[in-house]
C-alpha cells in the first residue's frame, strides 16, 4: 500500500469516527489533554496542535496563546471549526487540513508542537516526530500524549493481532515505547525530559522532548523567525489534491 492510500484509509477512518468522536473519546481521553495543555504552557506561545481533530482541547488553552490546529480528517477539523466559532475562541489562529508528515510550515515556526493521540495513528510515525521537529523552534518544546504498547508478553502479542482490526479503525495497538527513544537517540538535538503515565487504563503516557538551542544536523535553522512569521490562512494551508500530487 502506498503512503498516500495508507494517510487515505486513515483520515477515511476518522470520518467515520467524526459523528460519534466526542461521545467516544471525550471523556476518556479528558485528563491526558488537561495534562498535554499544562505541560504546553510551560513554555507557551505559539502552538502547534497536530491531529487536533474535533478541537476538543482548544478551549482548554490560556487565550494568552495562539493555538494553530491540523488535521489530516476535513469531518474532524470541520467539527472544530464549529466549536471554535460557537465557542468564540479567538485564540485560535487557524485551522487547517494538514498532513502530520508533510507540514507545510517553515521551519522554526512554533515554541510548542502538542500531539494529542495522534502519533500512532500517522502511517509513518518517525516523519511526523521529525516535522513536529522542524516545525519547533530551537529551545521548544513537543509533547505527545500516546499509547504505549507493550514491548513483549502476552499484552504485547494481543496488540499484534489487533493491529489488521484497530488500524482499520484509525491507530495502531502495537507500538513500543523504543520507537520514541531510537527516534530521540538519532538526533543529538532531541532530548527527552518527561515521561509519565496518564489515564486510562495505564497504557497512555505523556511525553515531552526539547529541541535543544543551537542544535545541529536535520535543523540548523536559526531561531528568531518566529516572530517575524505570519501565520499563512487556512487556504494557502489546506492539502489539496494537486498539492498533494507535488
Ligand atoms: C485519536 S484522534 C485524536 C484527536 C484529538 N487530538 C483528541 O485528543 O481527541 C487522532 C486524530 O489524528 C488525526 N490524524 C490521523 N492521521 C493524521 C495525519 N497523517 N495528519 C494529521 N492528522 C492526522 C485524525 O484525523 C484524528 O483527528
Amino acid at each position: 500500500m502506498t503512503k498516500a492510500m495508507e494517510t487515505t484509509m486513515v483520515a477515511e477512518a476518522y470520518g467515520h469516527w467524526a459523528p460519534v468522536y466526542d461521545l467516544v473519546f471525550g471523556r476518556v481521553f479528558r485528563r491526558g489533554r488537561g495534562a498535554a495543555i499544562e505541560a504546553a504552557e510551560r513554555i507557551g506561545g505559539r502552538i502547534l496542535e497536530v491531529g487536533v481533530g474535533t478541537g476538543l482541547s482548544l478551549a482548554g488553552y490560556s487565550r494568552r496563546n495562539s493555538i494553530f490546529g491540523v488535521d489530516i480528517s476535513a469531518p474532524m477539523l470541520g467539527k472544530a471549526r464549529k466549536r471554535r466559532d460557537k465557542l468564540r475562541l479567538g485564540h485560535v489562529e487557524g485551522l487547517a487540513i494538514m498532513d502530520a508528515e508533510r507540514l507545510t510550515f517553515p521551519d522554526n515556526s512554533f515554541d510548542v508542537v502538542v500531539a494529542q493521540y495522534v502519533v500512532t495513528t500517522v502511517p509513518h510515525p518517525e516523519k511526523a516526530l521529525d516535522e513536529f521537529l522542524r516545525v519547533l523552534r530551537p529551545g521548544g518544546e513537543i509533547t505527545i500524549t500516546s499509547r504505549i504498547g507493550a514491548e513483549a508478553g502476552l499484552r504485547g502479542i494481543l496488540e499484534k493481532c489487533l493491529m489488521p482490526v484497530t488500524s482499520r479503525l484509525g491507530w495502531r495497538t502495537e507500538f513500543p515505547w523504543a520507537r520514541y527513544a531510537r527516534w530521540a537517540a538519532s538526533l543529538p538535538e532531541v532530548r527527552l525530559i518527561e515521561r509519565r503515565p496518564i489515564p486510562p487504563l495505564g497504557h497512555f503516557w505523556l511525553i515531552r522532548f526539547a529541541k535543544l538551542p543551537g542544535g545541529s544536523g536535520r535543523n540548523e535553522a536559526g531561531p528568531g523567525t518566529l516572530r517575524s512569521w505570519s501565520i499563512p490562512s487556512e487556504a494557502d494551508l489546506t492539502l489539496t489534491p494537486e498539492k498533494e500530487a507535488q
